[in-house]
Order: C-alpha cells, then structure tokens, then sequence
C-alpha cells in the first residue's frame, strides 16, 4: 500500500513548475519542499516498518509449513520410504518450504502494492489527459506480449527445481555411501552422474535467463519508446493549451513510474508459479495418506505379557505380489521364536509387522489377544525392544545412544545395560568413555561395537518383547562370543523373535519356523527339524558353520570340529 506515497513528488514537481515558478512564490516552493521531505521521511519509515512485518508473517507462515510437514514425515509409515527418496523429501523441507516462504513475504505484499499502484497511477493520468493516457498507452501490448514470453521461463524454472531436487538425491547417495563408491572406484562414475544433473541444471538456468533477458530488454525498449511518444505528444497538447508544463512533466513521471510495476507483475508471476510449484510438492507430501495411523479410541496396552500370535497373516508391499501368504504362529510369554530361511524369503518382511512398521494385508497380528491396529502405537512400540539387522545409531554420545529409547535413564543403569550387553569393557577403554561420540551413523566404531551398543539400547528399555534380527556381517569369534552372551541375557524372560543365524539360537528356541518365499514350510524344534526338513538340514549346514565355533563353547576348536558337521546332511549330529 505505501507506494502510493511515491506518486506524491510527481504531482508536487507539477505544483513547483504551474504554481510556484510562475508566480514567484517562495513561501509556497518552500512549503511543498517541506512536504516533500515530509513524506519521503514517511515513506521510508513506514516502508521499513512493511519490511519486517512482511518477515514476520512469512517466517512465521514457514515455520508452521515446515513443523506441520516435519510431524507429518515423521508419522509416515515405512510403506511411504520404501517409495519416496531422502533427497526428494529433503529438497522439500528446505527448498520448496523457502519458495512458498520468498513468495509469501515479498510476493504478496508486493502485488498489493503493485495493483494498487497501477491503479492510482491510471487514474492521475486519466484525470490530466485521457487522450495523452490513451497514447501513452498504446505500447501496453507490446509490454505484455513480452510479459507473456517470460511464461515460459516459469516452465524452464520448473524443470530448474526439479533437476535440483535431483541433484539432492545424488549427493545425498554419494555421501552416505562413500565407502562404496571409494571401494568400487566408482568416482568417475559417480561423477560423471554429479556432473550429468548439475549440468542440466546450468543450462536450464541459462536457458530461462536467455528467454529473461530477451523479453526484458524488449520491455525496457518499449518503456522507452513510450517516453518519447509522450514527450512529442505531451509538447504538441501544451502548445495546443490543452496542458501545462507541469501537467506534461508530471505525467511523464506517472507514464515511466507506470513501467515498474507492470514490469514487477512480470517477476511476481514468475515467483507465484514458482511458489505454486513448490507449494504443489509441499502439499503432496502433507496430502499423503498416513500408511499406519491409531483407531481413534485406541486401547492403552498395559504392561505386556508378551503373546505373540500371528493368524493366518498375509502382506504385499505396495502394489507388489503378496509376499508373505497365510503364515499362522503362536509365541508364549517368556518363549524364543526363531525364524529361519534363505535370504529374501521374507522373515524381516514379517518381524516388521509385530511393531507395526506396516500393517498386514490380510489376517491379524495379536498381542496379548489384541490386534496391533486396535491399540496404541506408543504404548504398543514402547514394549519392544528391537535390535535390527544393520544397526543404526545417531551420532550423539555412546551414553544417549545406550539411552536412546529411555531417556534421562541414570548413569547406573546406563553401564549395567553395557555391562550386560558386554560393551562396557571397549566402552571405558575409550578416552572419553561414554561420552565419546560415535560419529554419523556410529562410523566411529567397529561393527561388533556398534551392534553391541545397539543390544545394550534395547536392554535398557526392559522391553517385554524382543525383536532380534541377527546381523549376518561376520565378525571374529571372540566378539561373537560377547554378542551371543549379550543376546542370551537379554531373552532371558521376555518373548523373543529371533532371525537367527547362530545355532545357539536355534538350539534354545522353543519353536523355529523355516519360510521359504513367505509361506512357514516346516515347523518344529531344532532336533525335530533335522529329522523332518531338508531345507532346515541344508541351512544348518552352510548357514549355522560360520558361527558354530563359537556356540561349542570355546573360541578357538572351531576348526577342529568343521569335519564332524561336513557329512551327508541326512546324518548330521549336532554335540552339546
Ligand atoms: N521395502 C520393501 N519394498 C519392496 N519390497 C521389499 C521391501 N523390503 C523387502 N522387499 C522384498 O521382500 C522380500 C523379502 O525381504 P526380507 O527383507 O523380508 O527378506 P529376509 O528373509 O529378511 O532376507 P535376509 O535373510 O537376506 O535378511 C525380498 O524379495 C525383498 O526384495
Ligand atoms: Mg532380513
């Protein structure tokens, strides 16, 4: 609204030139000078004033955006990352969020200001001389012919923002998995894919900079020719005595103050699609279902007493073919689960359900007789521990790690849960001990300290329920030792599912389940499945070998036993 305030001096320089000058009136000049300071001063306080709560609105505006689609991503199922990449959701969060926001703050503000200055700006003119307000004129078309041309920058802009989204997704691939990349010697690949994206995003740039420029340097033409078509015109209407100096100098003033904002409509728009685009993708991810959401009126579990029943479960990720199909099982409290079967028949896919990372296609998971979609999802997850194939830890200390699902959980307890999970040891050999930071993801420790921080995190929550999937990465005996004890006192007591790969495992399970492709193909203890499935044999054959040594209670006979279990599968005995 204030950039009326900047018609004023047009129409003060007009009062100057008829009124003052002709009529040598200093009293007059000087009083129009004053108000002339007058209102510039004003002008800029007020303009300062727009500023900031201009800001404020828009940092707020953004602040709600970005917390709202925080929380959102956060209550996203796993169904909504297995399809969407961290890149693309990062580039939302930050660069789509700032569009709207540079939009919000300047755009709107400064097309209010705009239409209402046009607005007045016509009317000046018009009420000086609609015949040289016609003239004037006549060059609009010209103006917005060019105008129209910059639509199709908005378009080149549009592929701009999503090349770089895209470039995020690169980045984001190459840092995470550097080590790869380094191990692979893929560096010139993956720079060349750097390269591919960042190159396309330079030349839509310049395309849409080129097509810019052009149709700016046709307006400023046109602005231009209009400014002389009013001198000509406004000099012949003054010698006709159909206006004055003044008239005419103010008028040239309005014709080229007129230009701005026309030119300013050009921008705006440019900036509004740009923000509708990234609005548009902002809003696609809050417009997203939630995969796993609470009934309202979900039960509260109790402490658990740690059931487990899976009836008659079926699963599909996505739009996929089913993959788990019918699988029936029943966990007594206190009792150890072991899933066994080759890789990628489905046992991950089917511990996901008991917490409920997705929900299953067909049939129920029960807890204690209560379907897992009935009840809560916090007072669900906070009974389970969970310790996951890769181990993930944040890049906090070793003690908010350990903490990590029980926070502010005093020190005592917090080296009782490593000294169960037999981490304490390497722990207090570090120079800070538990308050070594571990780095990005843990990098700053081996694997089998990671995955004994991890065990020593879900301990400390005393979870009724243990969710275990036994990392296959090997690691050498010793440290497999520490884990298997680790792992055996933390089932003690609670009802466990296991993957497993460690024979002692399997050995004290109560009941073990082979899959094969999503469907339980046998069912038994570890001795009845030697006898029954040849598929059980074959596993313990070359599956359990890496980790037998270990599980006859010495670190070091290993070896000495391998020939004992390499026999026909039929006839394989297990000793202990
Ligand atoms: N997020 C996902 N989206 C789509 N398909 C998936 C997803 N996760 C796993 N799959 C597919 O489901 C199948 C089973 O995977 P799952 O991780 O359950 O296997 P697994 O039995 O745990 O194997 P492993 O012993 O190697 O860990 C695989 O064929 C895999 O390709
Ligand atoms: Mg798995």
């Amino acid at each position: 609204m204030l950039s009326i305030f900047r018609l004023g001096p047009a129409w003060f320089t007009k009062l100057i030139i008829d009124q003052a000058i002709p009529a040598q009136d200093l009293r007059l000049a000087a009083f129009i000078i004053a108000a002339l300071l007058g209102v510039a001063a004003l002008t800029n306080a007020l303009n300062g004033a727009e500023l900031y709560l201009q800001q404020w609105v828009g940092q707020h505006v953004v602040y709600d955006l970005r917390a709202q689609l925080y929380a959102h991503l956060q209550q996203q199922s796993m169904s909504f990352y297995d399809a969407n990449q961290t890149g693309q959701l990062m580039s939302r969060v930050t660069n789509d969020v700032n569009q709207v926001q540079s939009f919000l703050t300047q755009g709107l503000t400064r097309l209010a200001n705009t239409v209402v200055t046009l607005a007045v700006n016509l009317a000046i003119m018009l009420y000086l001389d609609p015949l040289l307000t016609l003239v004037a004129m006549s060059v609009t078309p010209v103006v917005v012919y060019f105008q129209m041309r910059m639509a199709t920058v908005m378009d080149l802009y549009r592929v701009v923002a999503r090349k770089s989204a895209e470039l995020n997704v690169v980045l984001q691939e190459n840092v995470t998995g550097i080590k790869l990349v380094k191990a692979f010697d893929r560096e010139p690949y993956e720079a060349a894919r750097f390269n591919h994206v960042n190159r396309a995003i330079r030349e839509g740039r310049m395309k849409a900079t080129m097509n810019r420029t052009l149709a700016g340097v046709g307006q400023e033409y046109a602005t231009y020719v209009s400014a002389i078509i009013i001198i000509v015109f406004g000099a012949w209407r003054v010698m006709e005595g159909a206006l004055t100096i003044g008239s005419v100098t103010a008028f040239y003033s309005y014709v080229l103050s007129m230009w701005a904002p026309v030119r300013w409509m050009t921008f705006m728009n440019q900036m509004a699609q740009q923000a509708v685009a990234a609005g548009e993708r902002v809003f696609e991810i809050l417009d997203t279902p939630l995969g796993v959401t609470e009934k309202p009126g979900a039960v509260v579990l109790g402490r658990l007493e740690g059931r487990i029943e899976l009836d008659d479960v079926s699963f599909a990720y996505g739009k996929n073919p089913p993959l788990l199909q019918h699988v029936s099982a029943m966990v007594e409290p206190g009792h150890t689960l072991a899933l066994v079967g080759p890789s990628g028949s489905g046992k991950t896919t089917l511990i996901n359900l008991i917490p409920r990372f997705y929900d299953v296609s067909g049939g129920a998971v029960r807890i204690d007789g209560h379907d897992v979609r009935d009840v809560t999802l916090q007072s669900l997850r906070s009974q389970m521990g969970l310790v996951m194939q890769e181990t993930f830890l944040f890049n906090l200390t070793i003690r908010e790690n350990i903490s990590y699902g029980r926070e502010g959980a005093p020190m005592e307890e917090v080296v009782a849960a490593a000294r169960a999970a037999n981490a304490h040891g390497f722990i207090s050999e570090l120079e800070q001990g538990y308050e070594t930071l571990v780095g990005e993801r843990g990098v700053r420790l081996s694997g089998g300290q990671r995955q004994r921080i991890a065990i020593a995190r879900a301990i400390l929550v005393d979870p009724r329920i243990l969710i275990l999937d036994e990392a296959t990465s090997s690691v050498d005996n010793q440290t497999d030792y520490l884990i298997r004890q680790a792992l055996d006192g933390l089932m003690n007591g609670r009802t466990t599912i296991v993957i497993a790969h460690r024979l002692s495992t399997v050995q004290r399970a109560h009941q073990i389940l082979v899959m094969e492709q999503g469907a339980i193909t046998a069912r038994g203890t570890h001795q009845e499945l030697l006898r029954s499935s040849p598929l059980y044999q074959h596993l313990h054959e070359i599956q359990f070998r890496l980790h037998r040594e270990g599980d006859e209670g010495s670190l070091t006979n290993g070896a000495a036993l391998l020939p004992t279990l390499s026999g026909a599968p039929g006839k394989m005995e297990v000793r202990g």
